[in-house]
């Protein structure tokens, strides 16, 4: 991978992992490809391997579960990619979505504007040679698109720049369909597509990436009180996926940051190599969208109480973060080289990854492949467990082999199937992060296993 200018190291001893040894065990263990490689690839899009399509399904579905499914007061929706263009004016992207770009003219470098250090600002150099510096140049973000076949019949719009609007586009659709009412929450996983002048650093910054939002309408009175429930609850759920709990913290946005519209806005932050970075904003929306898209499209998106029968047009309380993000930070946050011990002579590279989110859950590994009894056992267990979970079978390569590339790819267990299994139908179970193992009746082991890949979040 090419690592962009916007690279920075943290100070300090901590032992942050190279993005290169993610970005090498995503394409050697099937997680990530470059996007058309075989062309020489597109900068800033990716496709995602066997194994990263199963954490990436893991990340959404627990998203999903902990946001919908657990929340009476939040339903769920999924809106299309290509919306109605005048939703873009409207939103204020066709406008004020840009970034400000400069280049060195010396080493040719391209930096983000907003990006670029103080100083670097102040006397118009580059960070990396000293150059000077060109005029920032504005670029609009949104990817545009047709629709229609025939030459001046087809409409110019653009692919989502943000998934949210579809939550307000269909906000009054839910009101009337579903049994809510405010404060009531809707919720989208799905794509979005910005023309970022700088992609880079692997997953971090892409042009094509998913988002997943909550739009949290409220009664303008009760807005500080959701802000904080919802900031405070975002907060706990990215700490309960995560192994490094210091490596997340809250970042108010200053003053000159702030949407226009913006009483208060927060990124929960994680640091990784390269230094603190975004991975979820909360964002203090007021009447914003709601107002300008009544305005816009002519239809009143205002609301009425059933009680008190006041009319008013909600607040909006957003969580936005990234599938994409959460893939790599937790990559960032599970993986580890651990040297040689006395329990693994050889030393390996494991994913801590929970295992409710590891995209196997357990691999059935007969102790040696030539023996037919070994390889028929451990086949039966595979296909019965295979039923319930991700679970792989494998019988190439000595056991421990075996084991160091399940760890590495963050299988929570191993079950092993050697000769006593054949006089009293005992298996042996290795948990990831001890290799601690114990042994256990087959049948016991679906229930074992799944008590322990369920989702787990009680915040
Ligand atoms: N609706 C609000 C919104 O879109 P944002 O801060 O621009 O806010 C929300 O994006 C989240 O989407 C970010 O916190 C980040 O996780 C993710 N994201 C934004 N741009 C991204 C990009 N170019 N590549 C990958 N993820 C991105």
């Amino acid at each position: 991978m090419t690592q962009t200018q916007e690279q920075t190291v943290p100070t300090g001893d901590t032992p942050f992992v190279p993005i290169e040894k993610i970005v090498s065990l995503c394409k050697r263990r099937g997680f990530v490809y470059p996007n058309s490689e075989i062309y020489g690839g597109v900068s800033g899009i990716y496709d995602f391997g066997p194994l990263g399509v199963e954490l990436r399904n893991n990340i959404r579905r627990f998203w999903w579960w902990s946001m919908v499914q657990t929340n009476d007061n939040v339903v769920g929706i999924e809106g299309s990619i290509i919306t109605h263009p005048r939703v873009w004016e409207a939103s204020g992207h066709v406008e004020n979505f840009v970034d400000r770009l400069v280049d060195c003219k010396n080493c040719k470098r391209r930096f983000r504007y907003d990006h670029l250090p103080k100083e670097n600002v102040r006397l118009n150099t580059c960070p990396v040679c000293g150059g000077e510096l060109t005029e920032p140049r504005r670029f609009n973000l949104m990817m545009e698109t047709y629709i229609g076949v025939l030459e001046g019949e087809r409409m110019k719009t653009y692919l989502r720049g943000e998934a949210s609007q579809n939550i307000y586009l269909d906000y009054d659709n839910v009101l009337k369909s579903s049994r809510v009412a405010i404060p009531f929450g809707i919720c989208q996983i799905g794509k979005a597509f910005r023309n970022e002048v700088t992609p880079g650093n692997f997953l971090f910054r892409q042009r094509e990436f998913e988002q997943w939002d909550l739009q949290f309408f409220v009664h303008p009175s009760e807005m500080q009180q959701w802000f904080d429930y919802w900031k405070e609850r975002r907060f706990a759920w990215y700490q309960s996926i995560i192994t490094h709990k210091d490596r997340l913290r809250f970042r108010a946005h200053g003053p000159d940051e702030l949407a226009h519209y913006a009483k208060q806005a927060f990124d929960i932050e994680y640091q990784t190599i390269l230094g603190w970075q975004e991975w979820e904003g909360i964002h203090w929306r007021q009447d914003w969208d709601l107002s300008r898209h009544s305005e816009y499209s002519g239809h009143d998106l205002s609301y009425t109480d059933p009680e008190t029968k006041e009319r008013y047009l909600p607040w909006i309380v957003e969580t936005s973060g990234g599938v994409d993000r959460t893939f790599l930070n937790l990559l960032i946050d599970a993986y580890e080289e651990e040297p040689p011990s006395g329990k693994d002579k050889e030393g390996r590279t494991v994913l801590h990854l929970s295992p409710m989110l590891a995209p196997v859950k357990v691999a059935v590994l007969p102790l040696q492949k030539n023996k037919e009894e070994l390889v028929t056992t451990a086949k039966e267990l595979h296909h019965k467990l295979r039923r319930l979970m991700v679970c792989q079978y494998d019988d190439v390569a000595n056991i421990g082999r075996r084991y160091r590339r399940q760890d590495e790819i963050g299988t929570p267990f191993c079950v092993t199937i050697d000769f006593t299994t054949l006089e009293d139908q005992t298996v042996t179970i290795r948990e990831r992060d001890s290799m601690s193992q114990i042994r256990l009746h087959m049948n016991h082991v679906p229930a074992y296993l799944l008590e322990r890949v369920r989702w787990d979040y009680s915040v």
